[in-house]
């Protein structure tokens, strides 16, 4: 796979990311363990930012998708705000040094408490799902000094996504405030005083294949500037990622989205969330039995549901490679994690080199979004350690979890 070959190489017959042995960070850090490359980062974000520069957009990365402190320091750096949906993110975000104007803080049930969290710290720009949290954000920000800017998010009733379970921008979806409710606030801004009505926010799914969402998306919105003249159109994250199947380059998106925009005059905000980080993580854990039976051949790995659910809960194809390079007959194989569930899985129907034994180290890639974010101690198991490649050099960027954590929290 594209994203794979890139960050991951073989040097005589041993896999390594960026300039990280493999088998020297299972040593050093245990598996399961998530490894990210700085690298990777880097130039998906200088990738996208190039891709749309004829629109200077502000674009705020997702923390939902991985939101590892050191990981956003780095998205900080590049030139990210960042969007959050509750106070967890939010702390996080600011600990990584975002400034609170860098931030938009969404969700479709925030509550009251959350909002005024939000208010404290400083954040000014709220994405708004529903009529009764736009009336909560106005009176709570009649309390505030500086402005208040609310994007009222539209479900535009468009098909995008990659999964049922991704789609967010269909009718029957629970996200976002109906048309006739936005153009009953556009109509009368004026009902919501303390607020600066600042424009549209859409995010119609993730994994979305090709533009035309987007371009659907964008023509809504120029039909409802003519009702009121917003300044800001956020059009979201949602854009792809190659796992199995290849996608189109984000390249294609810069294109279409800039032609359609640029006459406008709109300021254009992004969410990408999955397209930066997904790439630039991997997920490596060792073998721990090869079960061959009759009709199957099972290996059973140290990295389970809980590290990993996207291919449980999404049906989700992840490559996966074996961290020494083996040569010869290839064979098919399940590779499944020790959890207690028969959905337990990484990948089915696998064709890898039939020499693959017990104690071998396997490769999950594009696991960096939507992977360490979504684990959990499920079966009473501990959260793996994370760790940032930067060429030679590895650190630890969050601690495996321990028995003690687990128990911790128990009154
Ligand atoms: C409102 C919003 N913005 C951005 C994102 C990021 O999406 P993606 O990771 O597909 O870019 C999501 C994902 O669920 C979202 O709900």
């Amino acid at each position: 796979m594209k994203n794979m070959k890139k960050y991951f190489n073989y040097h005589k017959g041993e896999g390594f990311i960026e300039g990280c042995r493999l088998s020297a960070l299972a040593e050093k850090y245990g598996t399961p363990l998530y490894v990210y490359s700085e690298k990777t980062i880097r130039e998906s974000v200088q990738r996208f930012q190039k891709a749309f520069s004829k629109i200077a957009p502000i674009i705020r990365y997702s923390c939902k998708a991985n939101s590892n402190l050191h990981l956003l320091k780095i998205l900080k750096e590049t030139g990210c705000g960042a969007d959050v949906i509750s106070p967890g993110e939010l702390t996080i975000a600011l600990a990584a040094g975002f400034a609170p104007q860098d931030i938009v803080m969404g969700g479709v049930g925030k509550g009251e408490d959350e909002i005024e969290f939000g208010l404290k710290k400083g954040v000014s720009f709220f994405s708004v799902e529903s009529l009764p949290e736009l009336a909560t954000l106005n009176r709570l920000s009649s309390k505030q000094k500086g402005e208040i800017t609310a994007l009222l998010r539209l479900n535009p009733d468009i098909a995008a996504g990659g999964h049922r379970y991704i789609s967010t921008g269909k009718r029957e979806d629970k996200f976002g405030l109906t048309e006739a409710e936005v153009v009953s606030v556009l109509k009368k801004p004026s009902d919501f005083p303390h607020l600066k009505i600042g424009g549209l926010h859409f995010h119609l799914g993730s994994q979305i294949d090709s533009p035309e969402p987007y371009l659907k998306a964008i023509k809504e919105a120029e039909r409802l500037h003519k009702i009121y003249p917003f300044q800001f159109l956020d059009l979201g994250g949602g854009f792809p990622v190659t796992y199995d199947k290849e996608m189109a380059g984000i390249e294609v998106f810069g294109k279409a989205i800039c032609g359609a925009v640029k006459k406008m005059g709109l300021q254009i905000i992004f969410e990408p969330g999955r397209h930066f980080i997904a790439p630039a993580g991997f997920l490596l854990t060792r073998i721990i039995y090869r079960k061959n039976r009759p009709h199957k051949r099972f290996l059973v790995v140290d990295a389970g549901m809980n590290d990993l659910i996207r291919p449980s809960l999404y049906e989700a194809w992840h490559n996966i490679r074996t961290v020494r390079e083996l040569k010869g007959k290839k064979n098919s194989f399940e590779i499944v994690g020790p959890v207690c569930e028969s959905g337990d899985f990484l990948g089915k129907e696998r064709l890898l080199p039939d020499t693959i034994k017990e104690g071998d180290l396997l490769l999950i890639g594009e696991a960096g979004a939507y992977g360490f974010a979504m684990s959990s101690n499920y079966n009473g198991r501990l959260r793996p350690a994370e760790v940032l490649v930067t060429g030679k050099k590895s650190r630890i960027i969050r601690k495996r979890e321990t028995l003690a954590n687990l128990t911790e929290q128990f009154t």
